[in-house]
């Protein structure tokens, strides 16, 4: 009995944990982190996700969010990591992300978004 309680309380605090650390849990010195202007993955983000891009031509991308800078890449950083890792961007029906450039986004937003 009291063992199923303190089960129950270590998986209810490791979720927490999961919750702040966001979902994937990267070792940073684990994994290749790819400077921004080297990064081939955003090539599948600013078709839509440009600051040169305004109105239909940006296919309902929210017009704060661009990744063709890096600076503007660093402030939604946190988003786009949770956005490609749970795969909801690029969204169905655009050219996906290979599992190298999920890692690009994953690793560089995870690990100190290096310029
Ligand atoms: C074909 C156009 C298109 C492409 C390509 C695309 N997006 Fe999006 N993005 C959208 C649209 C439309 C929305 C708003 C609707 C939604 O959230 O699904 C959006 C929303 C977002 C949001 C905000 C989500 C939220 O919950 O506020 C982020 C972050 C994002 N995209 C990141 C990315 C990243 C990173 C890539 C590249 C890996 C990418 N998108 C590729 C069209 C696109």
């Amino acid at each position: 009995m009291h063992t199923a309680v303190r089960t129950l309380v270590l998986l209810s605090l490791s979720h927490l944990l999961f919750a702040c650390s966001g979902a994937t849990n990267v070792d940073c010195k684990q994994v290749t982190v790819p400077k921004y202007a080297a990064m081939t993955a955003w090539a599948r983000c600013t078709n839509c996700h440009s600051s040169s891009l305004s109105g239909g031509s940006r296919a309902g991308a929210p017009s704060g969010i661009n990744y063709d800078s890096y600076d503007a890449a660093v402030a939604d950083a946190d988003i786009a990591l949770s956005q490609v890792d749970s795969g909801s961007m690029p969204p169905s029906g655009s050219p996906k992300l290979s599992a190298a450039e999920k890692d690009q986004i994953i690793n560089w937003a995870s690990c100190d978004t290096p310029q």
